[in-house]
């Protein structure tokens, strides 16, 4: 049974949730499931824009079918290849042979390399940065945004209705629950997190190119954002394009403290919380603690992007960082996180070598400080080492 939404007069949603996904990508947790979006035009030409993960097949052919309600389908634009989107195109092409392929030369030769249907090259339209697509009523632009999140990717720009096609970009974790405009739900409650750790995880590493994507969207007018994942914006879109800006330009959206430890019998795990209570003694508000070998990376990942300053607290293993918070510095390191104070707590029952070694993990990212004042303990917390934690809570909170 279909299942579509009627965005404006003339298009329509017509994606589907998968909710029994437990990682997306294979990596990232999704407890909340997640939604892969598509839109179909139905203009004097209709126009699909990109398809679905393979999970979801079924809804979507009927979906479309509904849609199109005895029409056929004249074309297909993909802006991205990642299979979350394009796993569905043999499936189109075979119910709609004589559909025309609209996509970049980059997106033709991938799509050569995932399948191998066979379409004659005059059904491709292969476009260039700035081409357009008259469909009729609708003048459809094409503009690229190259590693937002892969290097084939292009944005739709609806120059008629003032629409963007965004493809992975104002994307977020988490299926739609019935409504499908942002404004819709309490989207800064129940769904920023998620945008957050989705942005920060899955393009957090290329700032650069998402900063020149917006610069260019900024040059237009944008009345709808239709991303390829989570709700569709048609109000308040400022509130979204700011949080983009600053986590493309790693700027922090708050002055407080990330701590985040891996203690194997507790004892790195009292440091931190002797510490986290210091801070807040000494009027840090808002702080946030993780446990790294319970919480998944990508969520504390995702906090790193939020916060101004971050602790890192580590028991040594095996004469190196213990493997939970060596595993979360390589995926801070590989999402390019920069702009950041870092303090760092050291643990180790005979030979702690845990603070340098996570010092030269965090030496890699760009405008850090790392603070001068860290703390080395053995085993346990004593008395003159509470007096070093009061006094790292302090240059903390000097340092802010
Ligand atoms: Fe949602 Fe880059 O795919």
């Amino acid at each position: 049974m279909y299942n579509t939404r009627k965005l404006t007069e003339d298009l329509f949603w017509v994606g589907a949730n998968d909710r029994k996904i437990a990682l997306f990508e294979s990596v990232y947790p999704v407890p909340t499931g997640v939604s892969y979006n598509s839109y179909l035009l139905m203009d004097e030409k209709t126009v699909l824009l990109d398809t679905v993960d393979k999970s979801v097949n079924h809804q979507f052919m009927e979906n479309i079918a509904h849609v199109l309600n005895g029409r056929t389908l004249d074309y297909m634009i993909i802006n991205h290849m990642e299979p979350d989107h394009c796993a569905e195109i043999p499936t189109i092409v075979a119910k709609y042979p004589n559909v025309k392929i609209v996509c970049n030369a980059k997106i033709q030769t991938m799509i050569k390399q995932f399948f191998d249907f066979d379409l004659d090259e005059n059904q491709y339209i292969i476009v260039k940065e700035g081409d357009t697509l008259n469909t009729g009523k609708h003048n459809l632009t094409f503009v690229f945004a190259p590693m937002v999140h892969w290097p084939e990717v292009m944005v739709t720009y609806d120059t008629t209705d003032k629409i963007l096609f965004s493809a992975d970009a104002f994307g977020a974790f988490g299926a739609i629950d019935g409504n499908i405009f942002a404004d819709e739900v309490d989207w800064e409650h129940r769904y920023m997190d998620e945008a957050r750790r989705y942005y920060t995880n899955i393009v957090g590493k290329y700032g650069a190119q998402v900063q020149a994507l917006l610069k260019k969207a900024s040059g237009i007018e944008i009345k709808m954002i239709c991303p390829l994942h989570g709700y569709v914006w048609r109000k308040n879109l400022e509130l979204f394009i700011d949080k983009y800006s600053k986590w493309s330009s790693y700027t922090p959206e708050i002055n407080s403290v990330l701590i985040t430890y891996a203690s194997v019998y507790g004892g790195t795990q009292n440091a931190a919380e002797i510490l986290a209570s210091k801070l807040a003694q000494n009027g840090v508000k808002d702080i946030k603690m993780y446990d790294a070998s319970v919480t998944h990376s990508s969520y504390i990942v995702s906090d790193a992007f939020k916060y101004s300053h971050i602790v890192v607290a580590s028991t040594t293993y095996n004469n190196g960082i213990f493997v939970s918070m060596e595993n979360l510095l390589h995926d801070i390191v590989a999402h390019n996180l920069q702009n950041r104070k870092f303090a760092i707590i050291e643990n180790g029952s005979w030979a702690p070598v845990s603070g340098k070694l996570i010092k030269e993990q965090l030496a890699k990212l760009k405008n850090t400080e790392i603070l001068e004042t860290g703390v080395s303990f053995k085993s346990a917390i004593k008395e003159n080492k509470e007096e070093e934690l009061e006094n790292l809570a302090k240059v903390i909170v000097a340092s802010m």
